[in-house]
């Protein structure tokens, strides 16, 4: 098996948020997917340890914000290496508010999604959201690949994503 062969998988690259209470939560997630159509449905896989992944499951709701190739890589790292258990990543961002959930300034683009469906993968929960509201704040911008994130901003993957490949492997 020449688990490169995963590495040819293309993706996107989002910040997955939610809300409970005043708090506010958010994690970067590559592993975002639209499913169906009508009625429009979105999947993300969402890490057990990161601390997003229980907020959505106690709020029942998550936003994802599709991120473009301008985005300065410092929101990437502050949501993709950092836990909000740890940091309020918020306190540093500019954000406006979606049905009661936070999206990141700069996004090119946002859906609110209620969660319709779980489904247990080990590591991670695939949550299955149905599209509630969505808005394309900056048509003229180009959305980020998974590849772009690597080949140009050389940025990596934490052991959470999805996606992680360990040293030996790469
Ligand atoms: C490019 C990139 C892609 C990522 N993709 C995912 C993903 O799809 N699912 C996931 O659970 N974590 C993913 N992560 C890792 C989380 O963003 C990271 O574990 C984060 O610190 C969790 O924050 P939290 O504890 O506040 O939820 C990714 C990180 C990066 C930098």
């Amino acid at each position: 098996m020449n688990r490169k062969a995963l590495q040819k998988l293309s993706y996107g690259v989002y910040i997955v948020t939610t809300a409970n209470g005043e708090k506010l939560y958010g994690c970067v997630a590559n592993s975002a997917m639209q499913i169906t159509s009508s009625p429009a449905q979105i999947a993300v896989s969402i890490n057990h340890d990161n601390a997003t992944h229980d907020q959505i499951v106690e709020s029942g709701k998550f936003a994802l914000s599709v991120l473009a190739t301008d985005t300065e890589p410092s929101l990437i790292g502050g949501f993709g290496y950092r836990s909000s258990r740890d940091a309020d990543k918020f306190a540093e961002v500019s954000y406006t508010m979606q049905e009661g959930m936070p999206v990141p300034g700069g996004a090119m683009a946002w859906m609110t999604c209620q969660v319709v469906q779980t489904m247990d993968a080990g590591t991670h929960t695939i949550f299955l959201g149905e599209v509630k509201d969505c808005e394309l704040v900056r048509a003229e911008a180009i959305p980020m690949t998974y590849s772009y994130y690597h080949a140009v901003i050389k940025g990596s993957s934490p052991k959470n994503a999805p996606t992680y490949v360990p040293p030996e492997e790469s």
